[in-house]
């Protein structure tokens, strides 16, 4: 199934589908074990910092195959772009989809820059994300992140046709200094009234209750980076404190599983199979 039709089916079924960042082969496999081994399916994202990490032809062959060698439904995205012409190389590169990220920006430029990604992209078939609101950067600070106001929600998808539309509703990329508290009664309105996929940024660090209420009350693409990173380097750190084995391929292999096991956790949250 392409992927606008799985989210539209997966919306209306009130489950999630998980979006995973990915860094490297390790992490990349270390996810694609998790969506084998359960069986689902899962969008594969990269940001422009791993893009330029890997090299762009590198980066999204090395998950087009993952997903073959390991059986997976999936899709390649490009998470938070931040230009046009990003979004253009990404498309010619073989991307399903790709986020244009303007939510810095005025309403009226952010949608002028969503407009003419939205018309690139069909010429791909292409699915194309968006951001209104503002859910914070990692190290930007939450004080100035304005809730998504539901009415500009509905003109923005109006105006620009996008697929999706990730949506600031309390969360913010990264950890949380205290427990984020999702603004429910506001994702009911924006759901209520606007037309596209939500998209919930910032997973990492939400307790997954609050998470599966978000996706009962209609999001459904859930992003998570922040989670995978610290796992992976986290056990990485502690097995080679205790090792001086120089072979990589005995030592990485830990820290690919310990992505895989939190990747099922994940997986199984978004299914959320015991909402009302
Ligand atoms: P976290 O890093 O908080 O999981 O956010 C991920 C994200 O929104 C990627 O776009
Ligand atoms: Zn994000
Ligand atoms: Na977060």
């Amino acid at each position: 199934m392409e992927l606008k039709q799985t989210l539209k089916e997966f919306t209306k079924q009130g489950r999630g589908l998980l979006a995973t960042n990915y860094y490297n082969v390790e992490t990349l496999h270390g996810v694609l074990k998790a969506a084998s081994d359960l069986n689902e399916p899962i969008i594969l994202q990269l940001t422009k910092s791993s893009i330029d990490y890997m090299g762009l032809e590198t980066a999204v062959n090395l998950g087009r195959s993952g997903l073959k060698q390991f059986g997976v439904t999936g899709w390649i995205h490009l998470d938070h772009g931040g230009s046009v012409e990003l979004a253009h190389r990404c498309l010619d590169a073989g991307f399903d989809s790709v986020m244009i990220d303007g939510s810095e920006l005025p309403f009226e430029e952010n949608v002028a820059m969503a407009q003419e990604v939205v018309e690139l992209a069909k010429q791909y078939k292409a699915h194309v994300e968006a951001e209104l609101g503002f859910v914070a950067k990692l190290g930007q600070s939450t004080e100035g992140a304005g809730f998504t106001q539901p009415g500009e929600a509905k003109d923005f998808v109006e105006q620009t046709g996008v697929d999706a539309l990730a949506i600031a509703i309390g969360t913010a990329h990264g950890f949380y200094k205290s427990e984020p508290k999702l603004q429910l009664e506001l994702l009911k309105e924006i759901a209520a009234i606007t037309p596209s996929t939500l998209v919930l940024h910032g997973s990492s660090g939400v307790p997954h209750d609050q998470v599966q209420k978000a996706i009962s009350l209609g999001i459904c693409k859930i992003n998570l980076a922040t989670e995978i990173k610290n796992i992976f380097m986290k056990t990485l750190q502690e097995r080679l404190r205790s090792n001086e084995e120089i072979d990589l391929r005995k030592v990485f292999p830990v820290a690919t599983n310990a992505v895989t096991e939190l990747v099922k956790t994940k997986l199984l949250m978004v299914k959320n199979e015991n909402h009302a």
